[in-house]
């Protein structure tokens, strides 16, 4: 048994009090995500309410999970956390190196050569701490605890956006950065804004070609990549406990393509299947104890309106299949519309390849579907036009669809099966191809689609499709085929129809696999020793940041006064990056590369007082570090947005960043900084970020008597003697002070545990 029924018991147990005090403090019948959000506080307060988009709350998740790009940085601060073990069950998935070639054999091979090192730690480092680790080939994320952890009315976070998926099993489920994760290891609050709510009402049923993908396509036609920031979008209604379970995770997957919270299904006879045919019959027969708390109460049903900031209905007996794209998954286009499109935008017609599985869409059910067409175009004797290609999402739905002849299906009309990884979902794909920067078309079941995401070729426009509509089209070769009304011509010149796909929710001969790619750790933890080289080029161990003198800074050099959008990925870049995510001396060659230099206009080049002339920016940082003389960055609007990661505040911080200073921060981003130890302030007067100039030395006064609400003070010495005293605010409260004078808060964390 891999998952904890003793914390999910406890859950439970809780779950009836705490629902009931929850819906008297805010006086009305509640949604499922409230009744989650409020048995999960890491306090219980008495009375206490939360408004939704405007209050922080500290929660207290019950698990984490990892992937192995993102558990590097995480774990090597754990390890610097002053902690014998992880204070929540945790998991680490070794699924994002893999890359996708030769199929998954030789694939696997080749990743254990190449990233043996940083498998190495990730098992090591779990080894010691209590964390379950699974292998390279063991399988995707979000598929794995889906079948393993998930649970009904649980609350989980893990380092990677499609942690969301496990809604499909009624779970708040979360995607954060590094540094969030090791505040939950650490058994530390976790924070986060009230989410809005978003329902969207499902009625009737799903028939035909259509299937669950279509319905987030749709949904994200509706809400755009951005309609569903800061919400939890709750599914509902009969056509929603219709669906199967997978089905389900399907949905709350690509609830981050709408830039939502997470999105959730309440828990039904679908999702106690599920548990069932998993192994997890306890789990499905507490659940059924509770039923009443993991729904929304009657009265949400009966009068959505009234408890939803927004409101969507889809009748699925209307619904017809999608195909999103290109470049973006909110380009949504009915199929019959399609065609249309294609010709109209010029979009490559002929399919080069038809990609299925990933975390997205690789249950039995899709699975079992996309192979009864891969079976009729042998039957039929089509000739299978694009490539074809599979990655399953778990060595649990490998193992079984191979034994049920499924994957043969695939392997019959040329599909290539891939290990049990990311591979070209990640961009982990080498791609054969004889023209690399051809314009083309691919379609996937994938859930992104941004131009280079699959194969690093701008060139390449991806389309996102449910599983049975992408093998349809790759038999068709054609992206103006619509299965659903035309037909093909086969090898002995007959035209040919492909009947509507039909599958099964769970295989007849119940769930199987030899080897799950488990493994648990060691009790013994004294005898782990967590072996990092000091000369590797992936991995470094980390050094605590300084704590703060206790003194005002004085003459600090402004860096870069950064001119509009500046996103994580412009202060710390992915691509080749990724490979060193675990080393934050080599990653941070990356810092603020992509940010456009006020001053002339340049990424990149920055002036640099000691050589005097315009210099790369990590190597002007890594400079004035040397000659011990801290630096200041300045930011426009909503400096910060886009991911979570934590390298884009650590790296200013081992540069000798010691301010950043901005018109508005993206929050996460803020928060990072805080936690890192840099100081994170907002022009009080948003027009002074014009009196930054390019010699400017700068002093912050107050830091003595720093205190919540209080805004600080900046005077900058300008290059001609004269000076500029302008305030700065911030959003620090008493505990993200004592981060600061800390130095961080993760040597808080120690200094709270030695
Ligand atoms: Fe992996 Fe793609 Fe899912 S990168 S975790 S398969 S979104």
């Amino acid at each position: 048994m891999l998952f904890d029924l003793d914390l999910i018991k406890s859950v439970y147990e809780k779950m009836p009090d705490r629902v009931s005090k929850a819906r008297k403090n805010v006086g009305k019948a509640l949604t499922l995500s409230e009744k989650i959000l409020y048995s999960h506080l890491s306090i219980e307060e008495k009375g206490t309410t939360f408004q939704r988009g405007a209050d922080y709350v500290n929660f207290a998740p019950d698990r984490v999970a990892m992937q192995d790009a993102t558990a590097q940085m995480a774990l090597l601060q754990f390890m610097n956390a002053g902690k014998s073990k992880v204070a929540v069950p945790s998991t680490v998935h070794c699924d994002h190196l893999i890359q996708a070639f030769a199929g998954a054999d030789k694939d696997l091979e080749d990743a254990k050569l190449q990233n043996n090192e940083v498998y190495n730690f990730l098992q090591t480092v779990s080894n010691k701490y209590g964390i379950g680790f699974w292998k390279p080939g063991a399988g995707i994320i979000h598929q794995v605890v889906l079948e393993n952890y998930a649970f009904p009315g649980g609350m989980m976070i893990g380092t990677d956006s499609h942690t969301v998926n496990a809604g499909g099993l009624g779970m708040v489920a979360i995607g954060v950065g590094g540094a969030d994760a090791v505040d939950v290891m650490a058994g530390m609050p976790w924070e986060l804004k009230m989410p809005k709510l978003i329902g969207v009402k499902l009625t009737g049923k799903l028939s035909g070609w259509v299937s669950p993908k279509d319905i987030i396509l749709k949904v994200a036609g509706i809400l755009t990549v951005k309609g569903g920031t800061g919400a939890i979008v709750e599914y509902f209604g009969e056509g929603a406990d219709a669906l199967s379970c997978t089905g389900k995770g399907t949905i709350c997957n690509m609830g981050a393509e709408i830039g939502a919270t997470t999105s959730i299904f309440a828990y039904d006879q679908n999702m106690s299947n599920y548990l069932r045919h998993t192994g997890r019959e306890q789990v499905a027969d507490l659940a059924d104890v509770v039923i009443a708390d993991l729904r929304s109460d009657n009265e949400v049903y009966q009068n959505p309106e009234a408890y939803y900031d927004q409101l969507i209905e889809i009748n699925l007996s209307e619904l017809k299949p999608y195909i999103n794209g290109p470049f973006t998954p909110d380009l949504a286009h009915e199929i019959g519309d399609f065609a249309k499109a294609v010709k109209e935008n010029n979009y490559p017609q002929t399919l080069e390849v038809g990609l299925i599985g990933s975390c997205t869409n690789s249950s039995y059910e899709d699975l079992s579907r996309a192979a009864s067409l891969a079976k009729q175009a042998k039957e039929k004797n089509l000739k299978v036009k694009a490539e074809f290609v599979v990655t399953p999402g778990s060595e649990l739905v490998r193992y079984t669809t191979e034994r049920d002849g499924i994957l043969k299906e695939f392997e019959d009309i040329g599909g290539v099966i891939m290990a049990n990884a990311c591979g070209p979902c990640i961009g982990q794909w080498k791609r054969h191809t004889d023209d690399p920067d051809r314009k083309n078309s691919i379609i996937t079941s994938f859930n992104r689609n941004f131009a280079k995401r699959n194969d690093g070729n701008p060139n390449t426009h991806g389309f996102v499709a449910s599983p049975e509509l992408v093998t349809a089209m790759a038999i068709a070769g054609d992206m103006c085929f619509n299965p659903m009304t035309d037909t093909l011509v086969n090898e002995d010149g007959v035209e040919v129809r492909l009947e509507e796909p039909s599958g099964l929710e769970f295989p007849p001969n119940g769930f199987d696999m030899k080897d799950s790619g488990y493994i648990s750790p060691n009790s013994d933890d004294q005898k782990v020793v967590v072996e990092v080289k000091n000369d590797s080029e992936r991995l470094q161990l980390l050094y605590p940041f300084k704590e703060w003198d206790g003194q005002d800074f004085k003459n600090l050099n402004l860096l870069i006064k950064a001119k509009g959008k500046c996103t994580t990925d412009h202060i710390s870049m992915a691509g080749p990056w990724l490979r060193y995510r675990g080393h934050l001396d080599n990653i941070s060659n990356n810092m603020l590369i992509g940010a456009v230099n006020f001053f002339n206009e340049e990424t990149n080049s920055i002036f640099n007082p000691i050589a005097d002339n315009y210099s790369e920016v990590p190597a002007t940082a890594r400079a004035l570090k040397a000659e011990g003389i801290g630096t200041l960055v300045v930011g426009d609007e909503n400096y910060g947005e886009g991911s979570s990661r934590e390298h884009a505040a650590m790296e200013p911080r081992h540069l000798g960043v010691q301010v950043v200073i901005v018109r508005s921060f993206a929050r996460i981003h803020e928060t990072n900084l805080k936690k890192q130890g840099v100081l994170a302030l907002t022009f009080s007067d948003k027009g002074d970020y014009e009196k930054i100039q390019e010699k400017d030395k700068i002093d912050v006064i107050g830091l003595t008597d720093f205190a919540p609400e209080k805004p600080l003070k900046l005077r900058i010495h300008h290059e001609d003697g004269t000076s500029d005293e302008i305030l700065a605010n911030h959003t620090y409260n008493q505990a993200q002070i004592e981060w600061f004078k800390a130095g961080s808060a993760l040597n808080l964390i120690r200094k709270q545990n030695n």
